[in-house]
């Protein structure tokens, strides 16, 4: 009786174990729900037919990470954590399932991974909701992310993604396929992302029910467009957005969130001030934090025309009409200043003008009658305050004295 009683007791502690997990007897170290199999230089995953909860493959030499590693396991509700961080991953074969997890954590940062191809991470259909889910794919050199290359069938309770430090700019629409019925938390952190639009934000807007966060800090992004403003509006769900550490332009192109009621503002806001981000640009709002500033603050300067023609021929005696070449002032240039100096002192005055050969014009058009002496018209635009200014160069065209007409209004005209 005795004996029968310590066989079925073997018994029953060797499936334990087994339960627990086949591999420890080979070369990975278990404890409790926990399995170790950290730098052994292995190639591959080994395969466990019950996996422990947390799994530990780290550090060691995996190219390809295969989902069916836990094909077989009938445990329930776990908290599944597999740890493959500092591997050589570059790509995945099979599906992953989550019937088993009821959170799943998944680490593969410091891996090789160029980019997520489409099918990357897949999960079959069943289980329930996932509690918990977070990715990290957080340094590698992630570049491209391919539409479809994260579809999880469960629906999501707490998504995390990290994918700090990588080469992204760019991640388009349908790259991921989730389902979140809580909070959505997304770290882009030191990546190469020009806009939030590129980020698919308008989409992260509508997956997200209660909340998102969205950190871009340390990217390229140089300014915010109203068009993510408009996408915002339309959610109504609790957003924070951290950008600091970015070449922010401010400029009239970013007046808008000088607006307290700019829902990006106020995403932004509640990112904290520590968080506040400023300006690069220009100099003189340089260290600026964004909200700090007045719609008056930002705006655009002058740009010079790039097609502007800079030398005028002009006829002895005959109207002179010229155009201050620059354009896109916000807001909008309101007086020009004009200085001549003749080429062939001393010229006639210009009627109108002052003894320096100086005028101001409201608007970039300069008319002089009886234009009488070749030179250089510097203009600059006045108010608001800019130090640009461009020369343009007034000589008599003799040489076709019955076209010349013409040909005056052509090029003295510019392009407007
Ligand atoms: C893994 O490989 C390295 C270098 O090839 C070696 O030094 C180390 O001992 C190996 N580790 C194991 C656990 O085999
Ligand atoms: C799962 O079980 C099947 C059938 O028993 C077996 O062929 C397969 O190799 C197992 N898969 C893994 C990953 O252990
Ligand atoms: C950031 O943007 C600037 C200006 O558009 C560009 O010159 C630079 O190459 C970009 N840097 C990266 C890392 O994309
Ligand atoms: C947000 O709006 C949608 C409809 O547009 C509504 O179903 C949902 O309950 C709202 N959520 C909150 C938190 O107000
Ligand atoms: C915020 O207010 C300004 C002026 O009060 C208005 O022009 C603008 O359309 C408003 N913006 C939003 C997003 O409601
Ligand atoms: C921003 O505009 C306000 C109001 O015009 C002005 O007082 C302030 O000096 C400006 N700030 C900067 C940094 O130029
Ligand atoms: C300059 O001319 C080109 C060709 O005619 C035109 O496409 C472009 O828009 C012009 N640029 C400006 C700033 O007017
Ligand atoms: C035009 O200017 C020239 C030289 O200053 C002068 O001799 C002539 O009378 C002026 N003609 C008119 C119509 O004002
Ligand atoms: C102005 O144009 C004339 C005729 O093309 C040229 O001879 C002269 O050197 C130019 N002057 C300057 C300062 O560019």
């Amino acid at each position: 009786m005795k004996a029968i009683i310590i066989v079925i007791l073997l018994i029953y502690l060797r499936q334990t174990v087994s339960l627990e997990c086949e591999l420890c007897d080979g070369p990975c170290r278990c404890s409790g729900p926990y399995l170790y199999c950290d730098n052994l230089n292995l190639t591959s995953a080994l395969s466990c037919t019950d996996p422990p909860r947390t799994i530990d493959f780290s550090y060691n030499k995996i190219e390809v990470i295969n989902w069916e590693l836990f094909a077989n396991s009938t445990a329930q509700n776990q908290y599944c954590h597999n740890n493959f961080r500092n591997n050589a991953i570059t790509a995945s074969t099979g599906t992953y399932r989550t019937n088993q997890c009821n959170r799943v954590i998944l680490s593969l940062g410091y891996n090789a991974l160029r980019e997520l191809p489409s099918g990357f991470f897949v999960t079959d259909s069943g289980g329930g909701e996932l509690f918990e889910f977070s990715f990290y794919v957080s340094n590698n050199r992630m570049r491209n992310i391919a539409r479809g290359s994260i579809i999880v069938h469960n629906i999501i309770g707490t998504l995390t993604i990290y994918f700090d430090n990588n080469e992204i700019s760019y991640i388009p629409s349908g790259a991921f396929d989730f389902h979140v019925s809580r909070t959505f938390t997304l770290y882009l952190r030191d990546n190469y992302i020009v806009s939030l639009s590129s980020t698919e934000f308008s989409h992260w807007l509508e997956i997200s029910s209660q909340s998102l966060t969205i950190y871009v800090e340390a990217n390229n992004i140089t300014t915010m467009e109203y068009t993510e403003e408009l996408a915002f509006l339309k959610s109504n769900i609790t957003v924070r957005i951290y950008i600091s550490n970015n070449p922010l332009v401010c400029d009239c192109n970013l007046r808008w969130i000088a607006d307290t009621n700019s829902s990006i503002r106020q995403a932004i806001q509640a990112s904290g001030l520590p968080f506040a981000p400023r300006c690069k640009t220009p100099d003189i709002l340089k260290e600026h934090t964004l909200m700090s500033l007045f719609r008056q603050n930002f705006t655009c300067p002058p740009k010079l025309d790039p097609n502007a023609t800079l030398n005028v021929q002009a006829i002895s005696g005959k109207q002179l009409s010229l155009r201050c070449p620059f354009a896109k002032a916000d807001p909008p240039v309101e007086f020009y200043d004009w200085v001549f100096t003749p080429s062939n002192p001393p010229p006639s005055p210009i009627s109108g003008w002052d003894s320096q050969f100086a005028t101001t014009t409201k608007t970039d058009q300069l008319i002089i009658n009886n234009f009488s002496s070749e030179g250089i018209f510097k203009c600059t635009p006045l108010f608001p305050k800019s130090s640009v200014s461009v020369d343009i160069n007034v000589s008599f065209d003799n040489s076709h004295e019955t076209s010349t007409e013409e040909k005056i209004n052509k090029k003295a005209l510019f392009c407007s």
